[in-house]
């Protein structure tokens, strides 16, 4: 597959509610939006009149053969992720799959070998990792502003339906706080302390037996500590902070938006008050480090290796072996 000159031409798979804030994103940046398909009848037509997209596909086989797509954006719900993608790769197209990656660890590790097999892009789109804030948290991280790090603590605490139905609360949908919230806080402990070494944690499973609250400990190399606490039917402060034994940064609400954040010296002293100024909702910076891997001839994130994604979902399988949490297509 060529790349064209002038940038990626992007596929939306699925019309629902994030691929509509994506799409507005991706129109921000200015980039290429070629085609969407969904699979209810009369989506794609609606959702491409909206958006001025010169393609609709009644299905998502038809957006995958669709020649004029070089890159797919997989935006299901989270159990229909691995498929959908798979799908996207064994067409030849290059994929950028919504949070959570997938169900799984192994549906993961799937996803990454047919990409690798073909040569392809499979990018998690954590899009919180590729915002500007987060890219300058790193380089304060990287420079030692703050010392030896010694903990890391955010939620995401959200109050979104108590529907039985609603894809929250849904296990067949792949529904519960964890995979839906506490996949951020949990990447982002992973992004500055590294892999955890332990890991404990605890939830309460409301009446479909998707987890509506769980909090997790991890420890991590030198002893340093993570926490989190994610909820779905109950808004928090939806801070994040990093503590190091020199100084801290506390990470307004919302964290894991494009936002503001300031350094603070153990002595109280302001380091740095950062202020964010991004347009739209900021989902567009994904998209732009999608197409700069693609166009330097990568087939991985810098940011968020594919192997990160994969191990970042065996977090998430062992968090849910604690607390007694199965889905439908699990079971057996
Ligand atoms: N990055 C973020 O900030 C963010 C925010 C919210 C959600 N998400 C992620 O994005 C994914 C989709 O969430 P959403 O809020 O956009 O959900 P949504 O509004 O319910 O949309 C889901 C879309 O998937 C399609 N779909 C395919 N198979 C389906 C099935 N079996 N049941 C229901 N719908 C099915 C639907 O139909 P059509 O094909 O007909 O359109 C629908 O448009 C989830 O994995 C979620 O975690 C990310």
């Amino acid at each position: 597959m060529t790349t064209p000159e002038k940038g990626l031409r992007w596929g939306i798979l699925a019309a629902g509610g994030i691929a509509s804030l994506f799409t507005k994103d991706l129109r921000t940046a200015g980039l290429d939006v070629a085609a969407v398909g969904a699979r209810r009848p009369g989506a794609a037509a609606e959702f491409a009149a909206r958006f001025g997209i010169p393609h609709a596909h009644e299905s998502y086989e038809a957006l995958a053969e669709d020649p004029d797509v070089d890159i797919v954006y997989v935006a299901t719900p989270h159990p229909q992720h691995a498929a959908n993608a798979i799908l996207a790769l064994e067409h030849g197209k290059h994929v950028l799959v919504e949070k959570p990656f997938t169900l799984n660890a192994a549906e993961a590790a799937r996803v990454r070998d047919v990409a690798r097999e073909r040569g392809l892009l499979a990018m998690e789109a954590m899009w919180t990792r590729y915002l500007p804030h987060m890219v300058r948290i790193r380089e304060i991280l990287a420079a030692g502003t703050l010392g030896d790090v010694r903990a890391v603590f955010a939620d995401h605490t959200q109050r979104i339906s108590s529907d039985p139905l609603h894809r929250i609360n849904a296990l067949e949908l792949g529904g519960g706080a964890l995979l839906d919230l506490g996949i951020y806080p949990i990447s982002f402990a992973w992004d500055v302390l590294g892999a955890p070494l332990t890991i404990a944690s605890a939830a309460h499973l409301g009446q479909t037996g998707a987890d509506n609250e769980v909090a997790t400990i991890f420890t991590h190399a030198g002893g340093a500590i993570s926490t989190s606490i994610s909820a779905s039917g109950s808004a928090g402060p939806n801070t994040a902070h990093i503590v190091g034994v020199d100084a801290r940064i506390d990470i307004d609400r919302v964290w894991y938006n494009a936002t503001s954040f300031r350094v603070t010296a153990a002595g109280g002293t302001v380091l740095e008050d950062y202020v964010s100024e991004v347009e739209g909702r900021g989902m567009q910076y994904q998209a732009i480090a999608a197409e700069g891997i693609i166009a330097a001839g990568r087939t991985d994130s810098d940011l968020l290796p594919i192997d990160e994604t994969v191990a970042i979902m065996g977090t998430l399988d062992e968090v849910r072996r604690q607390i007694g949490l199965r889905y439908p297509s699990e079971a057996n």
